[in-house]
């Protein structure tokens, strides 16, 4: 998308939209905003807006819309009118959302062009600059679309350029814009690979496609194949992936700031392409599981970010990919293997594979030190009956830490909410002639998941983001469409900007 700024005003825009927002208020009157262009507008237009949203009983709520032709009586041929909700409830993601609202519109009504007014004054507690961030990534965000494999594109989105009229100084804000379409490309690549097939994506050819992309100043890329796994004693991956006739991939990205950083980051994703439960094998909604490697490619995306955003903090990658399929060489239940570690696991369950890959995987990072560690997995069926497709799960052994992660996760517009990492449960899984059982007893799949990846941190500060429900959505979102959704590529990006 093109974000050019102006200091014209809305009405005199050659645009094919304009798009104002209106924020509901207890006396229910409409009132347009001098700073946002709308009062101007609704005087270009004769006070129709005024009238029309009147008539409608348009309360400014958020979600709620409408659409106006302008019928030739100003450049742009619509307007768009937004409810931004009340002022007080007013936040980042309502701008985010209205940003899509605004992509879907105008694609419909075949518009190559849109415009907003950007307040300079601080709105809702935020500033122009982190407003205009937030806009913008809802803008880009909203226009990922996966059709590649559509023979004929038929609704191909027509919208290419934003406008944004802006009355003060407007590097502060085109910078914000910089970031965030940095931010949305991290975001759309992850959602690219989530979304591609598994017959396309899988561990080689999603490690050639790291390595391709998320390269620049300060990023390194390093593979690992099945011999290096092999040599690394990683008996978890070579375990999930034994049954299958691609070999694994372990894949090692670094980020080292120009400027010294004291701390070191570890961001861990599973990547398991396709997951068909292998022996234990799933007899529901299999297709689904093509996005089990959604974790991985959110820290994928995350690299492919910060060579643009250079953020002040080192940080390390580690991807540990595997298909996880049945067959005469597969891994079996009652397998006791020997993780990367050293502790031994006995498999009573080959569906939960993703802890196997993602234990060697934390145990390799534990070598370069790092100060804290998140991992990001779709681990367990179980979150997503707890929290749905719009809250990630969180747990960890450090109560700051996790509380750090969910807070970025919010200023992103990626919720997440805590999870009890309940040790008595761990119980379950020591009860076996091995160290450890994939699986527990317990009802608490997820916290039971969770307990077995932390015997593999080491005591580091680690938290554990369980996406199995928000990696992807069955229904779009008001600037998210179905599919992949790059989860939580925006919580580690705010978190690193900020560090
Ligand atoms: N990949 C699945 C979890 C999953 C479920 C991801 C739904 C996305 C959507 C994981 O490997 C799995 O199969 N987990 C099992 C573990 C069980 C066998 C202990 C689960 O949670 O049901
Ligand atoms: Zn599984
Ligand atoms: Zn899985």
């Amino acid at each position: 998308m093109k974000f050019q700024f102006t200091k014209l005003k809305l009405a005199e825009l050659d645009v094919d939209l304009v798009a104002v927002q209106i924020f509901e208020t207890s006396d229910k009157q409409i009132t347009f905003q001098k700073t946002d262009g709308g009062t101007d507008l609704d005087k270009a237009l004769d006070g129709a807006l005024t009238k029309l949203l009147q008539a409608k009983g348009f309360a400014g709520k958020e979600g709620e819309s409408y659409l106006l032709p302008t019928f030739c009586k100003i450049k742009p041929r619509y307007v768009l009118i937004l409810g931004a909700g009340t002022k007080k409830s007013f936040s980042l993601e309502s701008l985010r959302k209205n940003a899509g609202r605004i992509v879907t519109v105008a694609n419909e009504y075949k518009a190559k062009s849109a415009a907003g007014v950007i307040e300079t004054k601080t709105v809702g507690g935020s500033a122009a600059p982190e407003r205009v961030r937030a806009f913008a990534e809802g803008i880009e965000i909203a226009s990922y679309n996966f059709d590649q494999y559509k023979s004929k594109k038929e609704k191909l989105p027509t919208l290419t350029t934003i406008h944004l009229v802006s009355g003060g100084n407007t590097k502060p804000l085109q910078a914000a814009v910089e970031q965030a379409s940095a931010v949305a490309a991290g975001v759309n690549f992850a959602r690219l690979l989530t979304d591609l097939p598994p017959n396309v994506l899988n561990p080689t050819t999603f490690g050639k496609r790291i390595a391709e992309n998320c390269k620049g100043k300060g990023i390194t890329c390093k593979i690992l194949g099945l011999k290096e796994i092999k040599a690394e004693k990683m008996g978890g991956i070579l375990a999930v992936s034994q049954g299958s006739l691609e070999p694994p991939a372990f894949i090692h990205l670094h980020y080292k700031p120009t400027k010294k950083s004291k701390t070191k980051i570890a961001l861990v994703g599973k990547g398991i392409t396709f997951d068909s439960g292998g022996l234990n094998i799933k007899v529901r909604e299999m297709e689904a599981m093509k996005c089990d490697m959604a974790g991985a490619a959110s820290v994928a995306g995350t690299f492919l970010a910060m060579a643009r955003l250079q953020p002040d903090v080192e940080v390390h990658g580690f991807i540990a990919s595997s298909e996880n399929l049945p067959s005469g060489t597969a891994f079996r239940p009652s397998d006791i293997i020997t993780m990367r570690s050293g502790k031994t696991v006995e498999i009573l369950n080959t569906d939960a594979e993703g802890r196997l890959v993602l234990a060697d995987a934390l145990d390799y990072s534990l070598q370069f030190k790092p100060d804290f560690i998140i991992d990001a997995a779709t681990l367990t069926g179980g979150v997503l009956y707890a929290l749905g497709e719009l809250y990630t799960g969180v747990l960890g052994n450090d109560n700051a830490w996790v509380q750090k992660v969910i807070k970025a996760g919010k200023k992103a517009g990626e919720n997440a909410w805590q999870l009890p990492l309940i040790q008595e449960y761990k119980k379950g899984l020591t009860k076996s002639p091995a160290d450890l059982a994939n699986i527990g007893v317990s009802k608490a799949g997820s916290i039971t998941a969770s307990l077995f990846l932390e015997e593999f941190v080491g005591g580091t500060k680690w938290a554990h983001m369980d996406i199995a429900g928000t990696a992807t959505l069955s229904e779009p979102i008001a600037y998210c469409s179905k599919g992949a959704t790059g989860n939580p590529v925006r919580t580690f990006l705010y978190l690193l900007m900020d560090w």
